[in-house]
């Protein structure tokens, strides 16, 4: 969900819509704003889109220079107007904006009702406004600090009460929040994103702090024992029109096409004069990692595919056993960790529930936590030990690509570093490495420029019930990747298989014309992998190969072919994972789908 809040002494609605449309991948199930019109607080809020909230307000525009305002992402209760929100108790008096779980809520909820409260919602958040009501003795921040200790979960809020009307009052425990400081205007927002417009300076509030926003002041205080936390705001590099789409006609079509820009940013300063790997971000942490003996790389997602073939790369240049995780499996499974453990976390956001438990579970057991995420103020970054960050800039779609190519590089980068510290790695292979490295870049352009073939074969499929991505060693990775990139946008079934597997049960699957997506960058594999083509054109399958340039042969096996530059095969995903991307938005874009909000998801999920 995001959450936004603006008070000053400008028209708040087109300032909370604004922020809101920023946020609007966060989750957009319902959207909803309060605005304090005068001393009465009104709430407009409706199911579905940001666009079915503005057309009510165009209807009825709400005129105050304070509010607050929400995009939802349903957790519990179903997307309805009444679920929306912002919430507010039965006097209509206190409302109130929330991120995360209440998970006490059913004891909460029968305890108010029995008051003789009346609910209106089926939401968890319903619960803070009523007791907010309840509590409220004359002093807003006070009823806030006495209602969160009734409050167990996770949580994010911001609130707002027509008894003090110059004030909102935020809450962070466990989800992202941020306040961005203004002129005689103060700014609230779950998202670094819904700010970039007006403010760069942003105070990060950590878990437990309650920031109290008037039109000229922002005061941080902690929720358990009312002291005042003086924290300097951080200043923002990110630009605002790294949030606009510019002459794309979709975030996600911008993004693929940012990564050349994006694998350079990455590897801006960390190759030296003598092709050093060096993260100046990793300076004070010298020689941290000389002890590591056994890597987790934990994740969800995008990112958990991307740990895939990082963990690939750290074996190969270290001979350090890595194994990957999934995060919200890897905190229940009792993982076993030493002083010797390095955990990597990788997440976009840095801010993935799932992930962030992960995180406070391995560093809890002892082991050192190295983030690699794109967002350095997240919560993740900062409860690190550790951080490279990767400078994929924004990403809004919520299908990830910018991000994900990055953080194979980072991960490059990383092992190379490892490999120096530990010197596991021989001259040639650094050399070429490093020289493979510096060509992506232009690499990944030649692949955008012909991406015809991809984009017919991507119309294609439209309507398939289900395809196929096969490949071995790092490409069945990769081909986790694609089949999910194009499962989250087009809805077409998909699955990834590993080709050498696909004859022990999947194969059953292959029918007539079954699309089958199959990656042939490993050269060493070839003729195994060409023997599992043949297997399923054997049994009807359309497929199309994606292989490295030059490799014409493959033709006999595949039926179309979609050829990538050639590259070190530790660097090839980066390369052969843009086809995949492609293939998704094209398909897509054929059925005609939302390709940067698919349905049921959202981009940043902050609850476990
Ligand atoms: C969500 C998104 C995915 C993303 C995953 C992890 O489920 O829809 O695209 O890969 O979260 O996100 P993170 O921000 O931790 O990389």
């Amino acid at each position: 969900c995001g959450i936004v809040g603006y008070i000053g002494n400008r028209d708040a609605q087109p300032i909370l819509l604004n922020g809101l449309s920023k946020l609007e991948y966060r989750g957009y199930d319902s959207a909803g704003v309060a605005v304090l019109e005068q001393d009465r607080i009104k709430i407009s809020k409706v199911e579905g889109r940001l666009a079915n909230l503005s057309g009510r307000l165009d209807h009825r525009p709400l005129k105050g220079s304070a509010g607050i305002g929400h995009t939802r992402w349903a957790t519990h209760g179903k997307p309805s107007d009444a679920n929306s929100h912002p919430h507010a108790d039965m006097s209509g008096k206190f409302t109130v904006v929330h991120n995360g779980i209440v998970e006490n809520y059913m004891a909460l909820k029968k305890e108010l009702e029995r008051k003789g409260i009346v609910f209106t919602s089926e939401t968890d958040t319903e619960v803070i406004a009523h007791l907010l009501a309840e509590q409220y003795q004359g002093d807003l921040v006070a009823a806030v600090r006495a209602v969160i200790r009734k409050l167990q979960g996770a949580y994010s809020l911001g609130v707002m009460t027509e008894h003090e009307p110059d004030k909102l009052v935020a809450v962070r425990q466990s989800s992202p929040l941020v306040v961005g400081a203004g002129q005689g205007e103060n700014f609230l927002a779950s998202d670094i994103a819904a700010l970039l417009e007006h403010t760069r300076y942003v105070h990060i509030l950590d878990d437990g702090d309650v920031a109290v926003m008037t039109p000229e002041r922002i005061s941080i205080i902690k929720a358990e024992t009312g002291e005042p936390v003086n924290r300097k705001p951080v200043r923002i590099d990110w630009h605002a029109d790294q949030v606009e789409k510019g002459q794309f006609e979709h975030f996600m079509l911008k993004e693929i096409h940012e990564q050349p820009l994006t694998l350079r940013n990455t590897m801006l300063g960390r190759i030296n004069d003598r092709d050093e790997v060096s993260f100046p971000e990793l300076a004070p942490a010298a020689g941290a990692f000389k002890d590591v003996e056994k890597i987790f790389i934990v994740a969800c997602g995008t990112a958990y595919h991307a740990g895939l073939v990082g963990g690939a790369m750290i074996e190969k240049l270290t001979r350090i056993p890595v194994q990957c995780d999934i995060a919200s499996e890897f905190r229940y499974r009792d993982p076993i960790i030493t002083d010797r453990t390095l955990v990597v976390v990788v997440s976009q956001s840095g801010e993935t529930a799932d992930t962030l438990a992960a995180l406070h579970e391995s560093r809890r057991r002892g082991a050192k936590v190295l983030a690699i995420t794109n967002v350095p103020t997240s919560s993740i970054a900062r409860d690190a030990d550790f951080v490279i960050p990767t400078m994929a800039g924004p990403e809004i779609a919520v299908a990830s690509t910018k991000a994900y190519t990055t953080q194979l590089l980072a991960f490059c980068l990383f092992s190379i570093y490892l490999a120096q510290e530990k010197r596991t790695l021989g001259q040639k292979l650094h050399a070429e490495l490093v020289q493979g490295l510096k060509a992506l870049p232009v690499q990944v352009e030649k692949v955008l420029e012909n991406a015809n073939e991809v984009k017919l074969f991507a119309e294609s499929i439209k309507d398939a019930d289900s395809l196929f991505f096969i490949g071995r060693g790092l490409d069945y990775a990769v081909a986790l990747e694609g089949s999910l990139k194009l499962k989250e946008i087009s809805y077409i079934h998909s699955e990834a298989y590993a080709a050498g597997e696909l004859k022990h049960g999947t194969l059953a699957l292959i029918e007539k014309d079954t699309p089958v997506i199959a990656l042939v960058t490993h050269m060493e594999l070839y003729e195994k992998t060409v023997s599992n083509i043949k297997e399923v054109k054997a049994r009807g399958a359309r497929v199309m190969g994606i292989t490295v340039e030059g490799n014409v042969e493959l033709l006999n096996a595949a039926d179309e072919i979609c050829f990538i530059p050639p590259s070190l095969q530790l660097l090839a995903p980066i390369l052969a994972v843009v086809p995949l991307q492609l293939i998704a938005y094209y398909a897509s874009l054929a059925l005609g789908n939302d390709i940067d909000k698919p349905r049921n998801l959202a981009k940043s999920v902050t609850v476990e």
